[in-house]
């Protein structure tokens, strides 16, 4: 089954893997990609999927989105895991393309509008854009195929905090908005992407697939895996972003469960994603009020691992 996404995405280290897949897989069709400030500032994350787009030699529109948080003040980038240009301060090539004149938000709408019922969109970093969207057109929910999130956690704890992963942490009150809205959404959270861990020897397979954009992939892992390797003693680095492009290709690969999602906006729980299975009554409803999703809560880790060396190899 083939899809056509919208890919909202930071990028980011882990995103620019996953925007190789969304430019390579047979099965993708890539609409566009819109950006949002997260793991870099949003012009930097313009330029970087403006780069990975021509690298790969394809022409995809990229709309600019959210430089900040809905209500909070925006957190400094974390210069220490992507590099300060997002791409592991490897040296890269300037850019020739421009980026399409709509902001993020009016480049969903119109494209979810112009394919009702057709269009998934795939959100990996905080989900500003798909708020605004939402606030721009709230008949969206009726008319998009899928919602894929790379964001949350279930049972695993936090990254960024002991309770909050990074997406959900950066822009609380957006992924609240989104979490909660009545379509037919996907998590993708640290309870799977902590499984998978993408190693040097994936790499390298990688690495030789890509040409160009293979060498700015793996220069910036090369940065990526030294964090991993000093903060959380692992060799290797897990691919969050890329886990929710593997979701939606290869379902097979994942346990999930049915249930209603909360996100805490305020306090020291800040970013936490709060998860009511379905059907399970508590001492009042009010988890369990919000519409039906789906989490993902197990994974093949190994098995995703290779999908994504196998498809960008
Ligand atoms: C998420 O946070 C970002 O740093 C990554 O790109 C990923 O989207 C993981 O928590
Ligand atoms: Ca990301």
């Amino acid at each position: 089954m083939s899809h056509s996404i919208i890919f909202d995405t930071d990028p980011g280290v882990d995103d620019a893997q996953a925007i190789a897949i969304a430019l390579r897989h047979p099965e993708i069709e890539l609409l566009g990609m819109t950006t949002t400030y997260g793991n870099v500032d949003i012009e930097t994350a313009t330029h970087n999927a403006l780069l990975l787009s021509e690298l790969a030699e394809r022409d995809i529109p990229v709309a600019q989105g959210a430089a900040g948080p809905m209500v909070k003040p925006r957190h400094p980038a974390p210069a220490h895991i992507h590099g300060a240009n997002g791409l592991g301060n490897i040296e890269l090539p300037g850019v020739k393309g421009v980026k399409d004149p709509r902001s993020a938000a009016q480049f969903i709408v119109d494209t979810v509008n112009e394919r009702p019922g057709e269009v998934t969109l795939v959100a990996v970093g905080p989900v500003g854009n798909l708020a605004a969207a939402l606030q721009l057109d709230p008949d969206l929910t009726g008319k998009v195929r899928q919602v894929v999130i790379m964001g949350g956690s279930i049972r695993e704890g936090g990254n960024v905090t002991p309770v909050a992963e990074a997406n959900m942490f950066n822009d609380p009150h957006a992924a609240q908005r989104v979490l909660t809205a009545d379509w037919p959404l996907t998590l993708v959270g640290l309870d799977v992407t902590h499984r998978c861990v993408l190693s040097q020897a994936h790499m390298a397979r990688i690495e030789a697939g890509q040409g160009a954009l293979g060498k700015v992939l793996a220069g910036s892992y090369a940065f990526y895996r030294d964090f991993y390797r000093e903060f959380l003693g692992i060799d290797g680095c897990c691919p969050h972003d890329s886990c929710a492009l593997a979701w939606l290709l290869r379902p097979d690969l994942f346990t999930t469960a049915p249930g209603h999602l909360t996100v805490v906006t305020e306090g020291m729980a800040e970013g936490q994603t709060i998860f009511a299975p379905e059907g399970r009554g508590f001492i009042v409803d009010r988890w369990s009020q919000t519409p039906l999703v789906e989490v993902c809560l197990e994974v093949d880790g190994d098995a995703v691992v290779e999908w994504i060396a196998d498809t960008l190899g």
